[in-house]
């Protein structure tokens, strides 16, 4: 199919996800929380729970890390969560999941971008995010954003591939449907730290999980094959906001 040159990357994201998550069913966003529940609670288990009352979870999909942190939710009523995707099928979905499950309270989801948080400053004590910083094309403007709708101190727990030791094949460059696939707008761990570093963050942490994600991955709980056909490499990064 080819492109209209007015085709911005944004757009090409926004129309893969939405395909991505029209057809998906309520059980199989369940199946999802579950495939990944051991790369979910690496980041969920980073969240310091007993100080925390508000958590923001950046391209949450259907609801993906929410849900696999409700039983969390269920021990503290007070914490809320809210979700923001860009996709409109997403928190179409997430919502009806959440409220099926009687969450509906705890957990919400809204249509935004993480580019441009329709969000009033220091409103989260924690931001959570699996497999999305990579797909936006500012990842500057996404960390200033993240850091401005964090409170002081708030924590910063990010999920996301970044290009592996081994490199990237040349081709990634040319073909913009890898971009929305999670491959080519992956970060250098240089490049990651360096955004990190100038939106104010401490990166107190970095745990790889690559051979986690490749197992997941060759086991078919995860369907993202061209993890490990391009030889990403996949990272938890705990920060705070100084
Ligand atoms: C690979 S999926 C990950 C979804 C979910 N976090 C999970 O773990 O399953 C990436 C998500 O990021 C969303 N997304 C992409 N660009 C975005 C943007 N600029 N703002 C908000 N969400 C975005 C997509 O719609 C998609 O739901």
């Amino acid at each position: 199919m080819t492109k209209s040159s007015c085709d911005t990357k944004k757009d090409d994201v926004t129309k893969h996800y939405e395909k991505q998550w029209e057809d998906y069913s309520e059980k199989e966003v369940i199946g999802r929380v579950l495939n990944l529940a051991s790369v979910l609670d690496s980041i969920v288990s980073k969240i310091p729970i007993k100080h925390v009352e508000q958590i923001l979870d950046l391209g949450s999909g259907p609801g993906i890390i929410s849900l696999r942190i409700s039983r969390v939710l269920e021990r503290n009523p007070e914490i809320k969560v809210i979700g923001i995707d860009i996709s409109e099928k997403a928190v179409k979905i997430g919502r009806k999941v959440v409220n099926e499950m009687d969450l509906g309270t705890s957990i919400q989801f809204i249509r935004g971008d993480c580019e441009n948080l329709p969000f009033q400053e220091c409103g989260y004590d924690a931001v959570v995010s699996n497999a999305t910083l990579n797909l936006l094309e500012d990842k500057n403007k996404a960390f200033s954003e993240i850091a401005r709708v964090t409170k002081p101190e708030g924590y910063v727990v990010i999920g996301d591939c970044i290009v592996g030791k081994k490199g990237c094949s040349t081709e990634i460059d040319s073909d913009d449907n890898l971009w929305s696939k999670c491959v080519s707008g992956a970060p250098t761990m240089d490049e990651f730290e360096e955004y990190a570093d100038k939106a104010g963050f401490e990166i107190l942490e970095t745990r790889n999980l690559t051979d986690e994600v490749s197992r997941l991955v060759k086991n078919g709980l995860w369907d993202w094959p061209e993890f490990t056909k391009y030889n990403l490499e996949y990272c938890v990064f705990k920060m705070r906001k100084g």
